[in-house]
């Protein structure tokens, strides 16, 4: 868990973001990492391991007690989806302006990551999946910490 997230950490300061902190879709992965989460259904599984962590985690939960977590589900399925190169579009907000105003820290920001490590590493998402979707999420860092 530590190894991962110092590459996360890593690869937040050496990643670059796509346009308004929208995901970024790479074509040097194609589809692969969508595959190798098993697809929307994979995912699906992922953020229905995740959402209940976050939402136990006195770190944070606070900052979800008003949110619609249907609607936050939906969207977080569609953003992973989208950003690993699944037929998906994420119809979301830029995740600048979804956390504008909450004053996200990098200790949240870490949090939220922990639970996601701990949420994959539950539904046996093999580590080298872990990594190519945590660096994929390591450059929004910046549009969602501070905002
Ligand atoms: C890479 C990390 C993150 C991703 C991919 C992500 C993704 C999202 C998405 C897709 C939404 C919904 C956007 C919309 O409503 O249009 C959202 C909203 C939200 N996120 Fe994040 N998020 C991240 C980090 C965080 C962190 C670290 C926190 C707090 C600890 C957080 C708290 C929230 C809250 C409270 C909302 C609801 C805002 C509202 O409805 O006003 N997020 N996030």
């Amino acid at each position: 868990m530590r190894n991962l997230l110092l590459a996360f950490a890593l690869l937040a300061t050496l990643g670059c973001a796509g346009p308004a902190g929208k995901p970024v879709q790479t074509s040097v992965t194609g589809d692969a990492l969508y595959r190798n989460l098993g697809g929307t259904e994979g995912i699906t599984r992922v953020v229905d391991a995740f959402l209940p962590r976050v939402n136990g985690d006195a770190r944070i939960n606070g900052l979800f007690l008003k949110v619609d977590h249907d609607d936050l589900r939906h969207l977080i399925i569609e953003q992973l989806c989208t950003a690993t190169g699944g037929p998906c579009t994420y119809t979301g907000r830029s995740m600048q302006e979804a956390h504008s105003g909450l004053n996200l820290t990098n200790a949240d920001f870490n949090a939220f990551v922990e639970d996601l490590v701990a949420a994959m590493d539950q539904v046996k998402v093999r580590k080298t999946s872990q990594r190519e979707l945590l660096a994929l999420l390591a450059p929004m860092r910046m549009q969602i910490v501070g905002q």
